[in-house]
């Protein structure tokens, strides 16, 4: 399967994903990386492993809807088959999230339904979590609300901050973020 794969910013995730596609027997290749912010450290890595890049600002564009058709463009061009948000911290519209729906797939940093939006890792010490982790999701209508593929869980120790949850979500996000894809690249999970 063609995944190309939405950032914002370090792509560490995308990164995660590259890596794992390297081994001849991972269901997908990572085609293109697109980002709505041109200066993305995480199209430099693409670029520099030989990965087809685009990027975008929404300033450019008048509405939500035309900048997400040009996103559409983009991937339509690279003949994706699945996209892959990470870190992609742009909404997408409604007629954007119906066209790939069921083609689209999110990572979260943490246990949803719990903590949707933003600073996941302060509302879990705001809500004294004693669990934490992450979450990658079918994309819906609906932010961060999706059909859950896959989990994985940490503890919260005492002494947790945002930075070490941080550190230890992601570590976490870097291996679930690729199995989950070879799922959905397998067909072993599908949507509805
Ligand atoms: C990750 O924690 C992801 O779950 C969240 O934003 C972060 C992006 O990190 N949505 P990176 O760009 O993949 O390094």
């Amino acid at each position: 399967k063609r995944v190309a794969v939405l950032i914002s910013g370090r792509g560490s995730n995308m990164a995660a994903l590259v890596e794992a596609a390297r081994d001849p027997d991972y269901p997908a290749e990572i085609i293109g990386v697109f980002s709505n912010k041109a200066e993305a450290a995480g199209l430099d890595f693409a670029r520099a492993n030989g990965i087809a890049t685009a990027s975008a600002s929404h300033r450019d564009f008048s509405d939500r809807a035309a900048f997400d058709t040009e996103i559409d463009r983009v991937l339509t061009g690279w003949q994706a088959d699945i996209v892959c948000l990470a870190g992609f911290m742009r909404i997408l519209s409604l007629g954007f999230v119906t066209r790939w729906q069921g083609r689209m797939i999110n990572i979260h940093p943490s246990l949803l339904p719990l903590y949707k939006g933003l600073d996941t890792h302060g509302q879990a010490l705001a809500a004294g979590a004693t669990e934490h982790g992450c979450t990658v999701h079918w994309v819906t209508p609906a932010l961060d609300d999706g059909p859950t593929i896959a989990q994985a869980r940490i503890p919260v120790y005492p002494d947790d901050t945002r930075e070490t949850l941080t550190q230890r979500v992601l570590v976490e996000e870097h291996r679930l973020y690729p199995a989950a894809l070879a799922m959905v690249a397998r067909g072993e999970a599908r949507l509805g």
